[in-house]
Order: structure tokens, then sequence, then C-alpha cells
């Protein structure tokens, strides 16, 4: 077995852990990551695109804002749907001034990615079987296999802390003792539709529409490229929904003016994803931490889920920041 060393173990190279790891490097604190999908399939996933405040200040504050800010739309409002009649919120007046951006996840994950290797750090992607260990003490474990020309080759990462940002399905939340961990869930009666389609947005901005034939979003990740979702029973099964289909049902949940501007084209991502608010506590186990999914996710609805995964990532890389570089441990006990 090879053994390395490092200050951060991070578990997961989605936006949690390379924005983490990002962060820790600009501090000069030494993190490895270990991610048990290949990147081009971490960077085919599709997900949210709608970056708040927070998350533009934290990506710039790790040097890789250029091209969300060069290739982002600025959003300073959307609109709300009731019977066939939209109402603009204005979100920027509203706010005093604040404002969201639209880009994709993908994007930012690129951004992180290549931010990454440009620094010379590694990401082992598709390490498998991934556990940790010993977060009870101050020298937790990271364990993994690679498959090499030889077979299978065994890994141990020691180090000080390690960083649970491997989404809801990850092995870190998993691993924390049963007692010592409280989960809520709440899982709805329906779905959400998804579409992304390389077609111009409905709309400048987004539109929720309330329906009575259900829910309907109209959002977007460019000028060319739009994210329209349907709420769907969870019977649904996505082969049931033909293209053409998608588009008829859309126009019917949408005002006649949307309707009538609708821009429908091939769909390039067709998907239904079942909607769930799961929150657990605490987000620390000893020397391990939860970060972005792996703590809690919510539905879509609200574009709150990698925002609230950059949130975390602000407080726990200032906490390990603080633990590693002060040696104080204020940050790390209030960070859950
Ligand atoms: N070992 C190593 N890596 C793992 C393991 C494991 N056992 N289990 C999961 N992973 C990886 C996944 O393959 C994934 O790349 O951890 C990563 C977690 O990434 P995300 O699921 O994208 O979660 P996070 O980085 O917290 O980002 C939150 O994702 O679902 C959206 O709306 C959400 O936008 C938000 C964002």
């Amino acid at each position: 077995m090879s053994t390395t060393r490092t200050q951060v173990a991070i578990v997961g190279a989605g936006p949690s852990g390379l924005l983490l790891g990002q962060l820790l490097h600009k501090a000069g604190i030494d993190a490895a990551i270990v991610e048990r999908q290949s990147g081009e399939y971490v960077l085919s996933r599709i997900r949210a695109g709608v970056l708040e405040q927070v998350t533009m200040d934290l990506l710039d504050e790790a040097g890789v804002g250029q091209r969300m800010h060069q290739e982002g739309l600025v959003h300073s409002g959307f609109d709300l749907l009731f019977k066939s009649a939209r109402h603009r919120i204005d979100m920027d007046h509203l706010t005093g001034g604040k404002k969201v951006i639209v880009y994709g996840q993908t994007e930012v994950t690129r951004d992180l990615m290549d931010a990454r290797q440009a620094a010379g750090l590694p990401t082992v992607y598709e390490a498998a079987k991934v556990t940790v260990h010993d977060f009870d003490t101050d020298r937790p474990r990271v364990r993994y296999e690679t498959t090499g020309p030889n077979g299978t080759e065994q890994h141990e990462i020691a180090s000080d802390f390690i960083a649970g940002c491997d989404g809801f399905h990850g092995i870190c939340r998993a691993s924390a003792p049963r007692s010592a961990i409280r989960e809520y869930e709440k899982v709805y009666p329906f779905g959400w539709l998804g579409v992304l389609s390389d077609t111009p947005p409905v709309h400048h901005e987004l539109i929720y529409a309330n329906s009575t034939r259900g829910f309907a979003l109209c959002s977007q990740r460019s000028t060319v490229r739009s994210r329209y979702y349907l709420q769907v029973p969870l019977t649904d099964k996505v082969e049931q929904w033909s293209d053409d289909a998608f588009w008829q049902e859309l126009r019917l949940r949408l005002d006649p003016e949307a309707s009538a501007h609708l821009v429908t084209g091939p769909s390039i991502e067709k998907s239904i994803a079942p909607l769930r608010s799961f929150v657990t506590e605490p987000m620390r186990f000893g020397t391990m931490f939860l970060a972005g999914d792996a703590a809690h996710i919510v539905p879509p609805t609200g574009a709150k889920g990698l925002n609230l995964a950059a949130t975390d990532v602000k407080y726990l890389s200032e906490a390990l920041i603080e633990a590693c570089v002060e040696k104080s441990h204020a940050g790390i006990d209030h960070y859950s």
C-alpha cells in the first residue's frame, strides 16, 4: 500500500470539493482530492446554473471568476406567472443591489478543474472503494484503490482533516456513527422533468410558472442554451416524454406571449429528477467535516443547492485555514 500525507484529504471533486481545494491552495494549505468518477463524467452531469453573490465572490477569491464574468449572464430579476399573467420581481431593487449570474455548474466545475491542473495539483479520478478511517482521532485517513498496469493498487492518505464533499450518496456521511447523526427528509410526491436544448431562452430572465397543469420553470445556461422544467408525476418515465410532447406541455403552462415566443429544438439532455429536501446535523464528526450535498440537498426550485454548497465551503475553508495556520480550533468548533 502506498501512503501519502496531506493536511486536508477531500473526498469528492464536485464543485464543493474543487472549490475547497482551490481556496486551501490559495492559503498555502496542502490538500488531496479523491473522486470516484472520471473527470469527463463529472463534467457531463447537468446541474444548477444560477450563482448568487456569495458564490460569485468565492469564485473570484479562488481566482477562477474570470470566464464567469465574461460569459455569465447577469440577472437583476425574474418573473412569476399566475393565471396567465407575468409579474416581475425586481431583485436588484428589492435587495439593494444584489444580482445573480447565470453560469452553468458544469462551467464552474471546468474552471476549477483547469485552475487545479494549472497549479499542478493532483486529483485522483476513478478512485474505487474509497473509505474514511480514524476521524475520531487527529490522524484521520482516507483509503482507496486504483487500477494500474499491475492490477489493483491500494492507497492511503494520512491527513489532519477530512472534508466530505462527496454529495448526497457519498461515503463520508454514511461512515459517521448512526447514533451521532440526525437526518431530516422530505420527499415530494412529484418529480421535475428537465430538458436542456441549444435554443435561445424564451425570456431574458427566469420565469417561474404556476399553472393548473403543474409547475414549470423556464431557465437558461446562456443566450443560446435553455433549461426548462416541468413538474410531472413520479410514475412518469423519461422515455414516455418525446421532445414534441415536452414542448407542447410547456406551451400549455406558459402565458400566451411566452408560449408564442418559445423556440423549440432537439433536447440535448432529458431527465426526471425526484425532488427531495434533506438536512443532516451535525456537519462535523471529530476531524471529518461535511460540505455541500453531502450534508443537505434541496429541490432545484430556488437554485439554492450550489449556492448553499459554496456557502459551506466558505465557512469550512476559513475554519480549516484557521486550524492549519493559526492552530486555532474556534472556526472548526463553530462550523456545524
Ligand atoms: N468516493 C469519492 N467520491 C465520491 C464518492 C465516494 N465514495 N461518492 C461520491 N463521490 C463524488 C461524486 O462522484 C461527485 O463528483 O463526490 C462528488 C460530489 O459532487 P456533487 O454531487 O456535485 O456535490 P457538491 O460538490 O456538494 O455540489 C453541490 O450539486 O446537486 C448539485 O444542486 C447541487 O449544485 C449543487 C451541487
